[in-house]
């Protein structure tokens, strides 16, 4: 393998020159420019135990838009997702193979600080997990364990309007988290990722366990949020990845002749083409409903 600069800043990504530079070398098309990716995944597997839950993924996930993952149950959807923030690195049977490029460095090379990735790439969950802490300490306690210096009530109110969530909570700071609905604790959470200005939230069946309001909200919420932070979503709502979703991966379990079930990715596309015209016929079968 190459070892490639794990610096992890993306700041040469908006710079002018580099810009120019890639288009004088006729490299990316225009819309690459414009959309460069956040990760690239080439033959990406996850495994525990060295047995693959997830086989040889390939695709690329582009600045401010909304990419989801569907397919089937146990697919390893879940798997994949904590791929890219190396949350499987807390998963101690777990092994990652293949390269997953993030903003254009190897996010598994050794130098690679995965408490960093995790702050640049949050994560929301299907259960809303707020801390057993007040609403305004939820929210502060990422900004002060990196000791950054400055006004935490500013940090606090910026990070809950952004989450929509500031009108309904602004007078009751001091509360504790748990006295929010499960929807307004959603929003908590993804208020708590906002706080520590992250570039990519990665979403697990975040609407699961909420009513059609509350889900609604949040789905809103995205569409808002998308165009600062990148945001890849599982979801097993298909109307909810057709609504909210710009590229679409569909996953599906493989069963061997032996028996043992892997995941593959099957198609990935835009979500309108995965919706409504795919390529293979067991996306189709799945979007149509025939099985999974
Ligand atoms: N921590 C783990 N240890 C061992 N196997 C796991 C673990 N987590 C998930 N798996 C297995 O990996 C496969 C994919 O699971 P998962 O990623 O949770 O699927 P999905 O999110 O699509 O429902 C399943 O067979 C599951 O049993
Ligand atoms: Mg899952």
């Amino acid at each position: 393998m190459t070892t490639p600069p794990v610096n992890l800043k993306i700041s040469t990504l908006s710079d002018p020159s580099v810009a120019a530079h890639l288009s004088e070398n006729r490299g990316p098309a225009e819309s690459e420019l414009t959309h460069p990716p956040v990760f690239e995944l080439k033959g990406v597997t996850v495994s525990y135990n060295d047995n693959p839950a997830i086989s040889d993924v390939s695709f690329s996930v582009k600045v401010g838009e909304v990419t989801a993952l569907i397919g089937p149950s146990g697919c390893g959807k879940s798997t994949l997702l904590r791929s890219f923030n190396r949350m499987n690195d807390l998963i101690s049977t777990a092994s990652v193979t293949g390269s997953l490029q993030y903003h254009g460095a190897d996010l598994y090379a050794s130098k690679v600080d995965p408490v960093e990735v995790r702050r640049r790439i949050g994560m929301v969950f299907q259960k809303p997990n707020p801390f057993p802490k007040s609403i305004y300490d939820n929210i502060a306690f990422g900004p002060q364990l990196e000791k950054r210096r400055g006004n935490y009530s500013e940090v606090v109110e910026r990070a809950l309007t952004r989450a929509a969530l500031w009108d309904e909570v602004k007078d009751k700071l001091k509360e504790s988290a748990f006295t929010l609905s499960g929807g307004q604790q959603q929003r908590l959470c993804i208020a708590r990722c906002l706080a520590t200005n992250p570039d990519v939230i990665l979403m697990d069946e975040p609407c699961s366990a909420l009513d059609p309001i509350a889900t609604s909200r949040i789905e809103d919420l995205m569409s808002e949020l998308k165009s600062e932070v990148t945001i890849v979503i599982v979801t097993h709502n298909m109307q909810q990845a057709s609504r909210i979703s710009d590229k679409t991966a569909f996953i599906t379990t493989d069963v061997s002749e032996g028996g043992s079930r892997v995941g593959r990715l099957v198609e990935f596309d835009i979500t309108s083409k995965i919706f409504t015209n795919p390529t293979d016929s067991r996306t189709e079968g799945y979007v149509t409903g025939r099985f999974g």
